[in-house]
């Protein structure tokens, strides 16, 4: 289960046209961080893949989606999430990754938290960043979400996350 920002973002088709260290492209594809590590974590731990997408998309600069975010989580939102399971009791692990968005989860997360119960599953907790590394994130989903095994997994600079494939894949490999 993973949240980036490049599957909730309307990027141009011309990829290339759009430049910025924080996006991957592979194979003509645009990938995000957590994208990346979510798919290295479902490879080795052999477990689907879901994303969580909002419903109205950030904008494509860079710099409004930081501002967007800032206020988002300045008013409290929930984003309203699109295309979500109906449910995810028959899972008993979930691996979660996102990205760190000003020191916290992005509110499209709490979105996340709010829909479902993980009473009594182990949420495995990857967070991708660019300095701030899990901040309070592993705290607050103790607080969403009391009732939870919650594991702290690894954080991971996203400018270097291709470099960390390796020990990613190798530490889901000893903790599945
Ligand atoms: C809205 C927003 C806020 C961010 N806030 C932080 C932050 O507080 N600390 C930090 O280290 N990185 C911050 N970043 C950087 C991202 O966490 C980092 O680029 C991450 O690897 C992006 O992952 P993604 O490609 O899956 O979206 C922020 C990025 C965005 C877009």
């Amino acid at each position: 289960m993973y949240f980036s920002r490049v599957g909730n973002t309307d990027f141009p088709q011309n990829a290339d046209a759009v430049s910025s260290a924080s996006l991957n492209l592979k194979d003509g594809e645009l990938k995000g961080n957590a994208q990346l590590i979510a798919e290295w974590i479902a490879d080795e731990a052999e477990c689907e893949t879901f994303e969580i997408i909002t419903s109205d998309k950030y904008p494509v600069d860079y710099d409004a989606t930081v501002e967007d975010a800032h206020v988002e989580q300045n008013k409290g939102e929930r984003p309203e999430l699109t295309d979500m399971p109906d449910d995810l009791s028959s899972y008993d692990t979930v691996w979660l990754t996102f990205p760190n968005w000003w020191g916290d989860l992005p509110m499209p997360v709490y979105s996340f938290f709010d829909r479902y119960d993980f009473s009594g599953k182990k949420i495995v907790v990857f967070v991708t960043h660019e300095g701030s590394g899990f901040s309070n994130t592993i705290n607050k989903i103790k607080e969403l979400e009391p009732d939870a095994n919650i594991i702290e997994g690894l954080s991971v600079r996203g400018g270097s996350v291709n470099d960390n494939e390796s020990e990613i894949r190798e530490w889901v490999k000893d903790n599945k």
